[in-house]
């Protein structure tokens, strides 16, 4: 154990992640910024690094609490939330933890493409409330083999979504700043967003968040989609432009959406819930025992990494 202290944004961690980040540092508690405004100046001295958690923002302001922090090690692969050019400009390095998740992440898009094609949700409770056993038969549903999809993004998560809509039988078209090596038949769009939405059913959105990616599913793009167009987004909730979304799915120009991240959550835009054609998800997708033990693990690695002068696993800057 190293003598840093460590601060963690406490709300968000569970015991045993608690436990790992204790083993290789002090812990300091302070999740909220107006938390960390409160520490005593001692306390804030002694903060060398920050195990970070969720997605509210971290900027330069809340760096310069602490004057020795030298590391922000962040539980997740995006890291849309911290201003690592702020970061980078005070000498602190970054870390994430990519790759550990991406099954998870690429199960639960599949996971909501089925139901909400077959509509298990309402299925379901047809079976418990008796509506079945009435006699009632589930309305004719829809068929996802075979269907075209869109990935929107085609990184390492976006690859093992493509991946498993392949095993589906779906044609596979996806946008990306390049051109990956693919197996055949996979159509590349370029950047064309709009292109893409043209040529599917399906699209999922798997762009990094940040900046950059700021309504990268456009009002024009989701308006391409067509009356069979379906939107599942993993990402975050800013990659698509969520006021657009609400209204297509309004007025019927697209058929659905699956949604894991949104604009506000967890306060999730009324409008939306009120929607029967939404399935919506409490951004769960990385979160099941084992890959959420993994990112924690992989967190800890980085932060024990640092202080032992090592070279990090996963640096972002
Ligand atoms: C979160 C995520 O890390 O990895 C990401 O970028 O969005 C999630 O896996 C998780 O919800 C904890 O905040």
């Amino acid at each position: 154990m190293t003598q840093a202290a460590i601060l963690v944004s406490a709300p968000y961690f569970t015991a045993d992640e608690l436990a790992r980040i204790e083993d290789v540092g002090e812990l300091v508690y302070a999740g909220t910024p107006e938390e960390r405004a409160a520490l005593s100046e001692e306390a804030r001295m002694g903060v060398r690094a920050i195990a970070n958690k969720g997605h509210k923002p971290l900027d330069g302001a809340q760096m310069d609490l602490f004057p020795n922090l030298e590391i922000i090690a962040q539980f997740g692969v995006g890291y849309d939330a911290i201003d690592v050019a702020a970061a980078t400009a005070r000498g602190i390095r970054v870390t994430n933890t990519p790759d550990v998740l991406n099954e998870d992440v690429a199960d639960l898009a599949l996971a909501m493409m089925l139901a909400w094609s077959r509509e298990i949700v309402r299925g379901d409770g047809w079976v418990r409330d008796g509506t079945w056993s009435k006699g009632k038969e589930l309305p004719r549903n829809r068929k996802m083999s075979g269907a075209p999809v869109g990935i929107a993004g085609m990184g390492r998560i976006g690859r093992a979504i493509a991946d498993r809509c392949a095993g589906f039988g779906m044609p596979v078209h996806y946008t990306s700043r390049s051109a990956k090596d693919t197996p055949e038949g996979w159509t590349y769009h370029g950047e064309d967003v709009v292109a893409l939405a043209e040529a599917v059913e399906w699209m999922v959105v798997a762009v990094v968040g940040g900046e950059n990616t700021k309504g990268y599913l456009s009002r024009e793009a989701i308006r391409a989609l067509g009356p069979r167009g379906v939107v599942i987004n993993i990402a975050r909730g800013t990659c698509v432009d969520e006021d657009a979304l609400i209204e297509a799915l309004e007025a019927g120009d697209i058929a659905g959406a699956g949604l894991d991240v949104f604009y506000n959550e967890p306060h999730v835009n009324p409008r939306l819930i009120a929607l029967p054609n939404v399935l919506l998800q409490p951004h769960q997708a990385s979160s099941t025992v084992e890959t959420r033990r993994d990112m924690s693990m992989l967190q800890c690695a980085n932060l024990t990494a640092y202080f032992a002068g090592a070279p990090l696993p996963t640096p972002v800057n």
